[in-house]
């Protein structure tokens, strides 16, 4: 007998950033993270429990390879004693629309996965699963602002998205500008690995980021956007400084989105409120206001390939149990 679920999940964009593993097998970070889960776009998933044999299909084509292996060992990990599989996943956003789709995947399968398993989880337990998949993905089990606890655990129980609760929504945009849309040149478990192994300035982010987030925190419940924009801009630069200086440099920045970060500056010197982020991958993210992010989007749009307007998404859940 088979079983189904189906899920949809939001991708997320850390404004604190995890950058750093703690331990490898288990996506343990090196330090705790804060992001906003997107609206619009999304991940939906279906998971088969109990079929002939293991089927991987993501996007509408069967996934092959190392890309299927990571579907099929993460759903090892629900059961390891479990039956063959179906996965059907697609993302309506496009690769090129200049986000990277693993929060959402892995976010969509741990859910699935998990009712089509019969195994009904608590979010706390959800998120740690998700991590599994990939660090970025506990996060998108909530909507809104999330925060990702490091954690003190070897075994990684506590160390899971929590949402953090506001009395009334916040009517903040994220301005995606797409510099580049090809796939990233180094990827994050590989260059998370050689930063922390080669950086000098990796210390000094883990050592200042802890702390930047729970500034960001205090900033999201006093609704202090300066304060906020400030905590981003400082964990992105430390991030991208070391992995810059890790040896050899991952460098995920191309001459276009320093360009986007100029503009950005400008805007912000003519008075409108906004800031910058970049995760591994040359496109850039900025926070605004909501009544700002018509004039972020003119001032972008011809310094980029394309500007996607995102506002503030809900959290992760089940379209169709068994
Ligand atoms: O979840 P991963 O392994 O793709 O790592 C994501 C890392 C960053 O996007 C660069 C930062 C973050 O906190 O999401």
């Amino acid at each position: 007998m088979s079983t189904q679920a189906t899920a949809v999940a939001h991708p997320n964009i850390a404004l604190v950033k995890y950058w750093g593993k703690r331990d490898l097998a288990l996506n343990l970070p090196a330090t705790s993270s804060l992001s906003v889960t997107l609206d619009q776009f999304l991940t939906r998933t279906t998971v088969t429990w109990g079929v002939d044999q293991d089927e991987v299909v993501l996007d509408g084509a069967q996934a092959q390879g190392a890309v299927a292996q990571r579907v099929l060992d993460f759903l090892d990990l629900v059961a390891s004693d479990r039956p063959p599989c179906r996965v059907i996943s697609g993302s309506n956003f496009p690769v090129a629309a200049g986000l990277a789709s693993s929060s959402s995947a892995f976010a969509a399968l741990a859910l699935a996965a998990s009712a089509a398993a019969g195994r009904a989880l608590e979010p706390a337990a959800l998120s740690v699963l998700a991590r599994r998949g990939s660090g970025s993905a506990c996060r998108s089990l909530w909507g809104g602002f999330v925060h990702w606890t490091r954690g003190e655990r070897s075994d990684g129980l506590d160390s899971h998205g929590h949402p953090i609760q506001i009395p009334e929504p916040w009517g903040l945009r994220v301005v995606v500008a797409v510099v580049h849309a090809g796939p990233k040149a180094v990827g994050s478990t590989q260059g998370m690995v050689r930063t922390r192994a080669t950086s000098p300035v990796f210390p000094v982010f883990v050592a200042e980021n802890e702390g930047l987030v729970l500034q960001a925190k205090q900033a999201v419940l006093a609704r202090d956007f300066d304060a906020l924009v400030g905590c981003m801009e400082r964990s992105t630069t430390l991030m991208h400084a070391s992995m810059l200086t890790a040896v050899p440099s991952v460098r995920y920045l191309k001459p276009g989105s320093l360009a986007v970060l100029d503009a950005v500056d400008d805007l912000r010197a003519r008075g409108v409120a906004c800031g910058w982020t970049m995760d591994a991958g040359p496109n850039v993210k900025v926070l605004c206001r909501a009544a700002d992010a018509a004039e972020v989007e003119r001032s972008l749009n011809g310094l980029v390939r394309a500007v996607n307007v995102l506002g503030l998404g809900g959290p992760a859940r089940l379209v169709e149990a068994p």
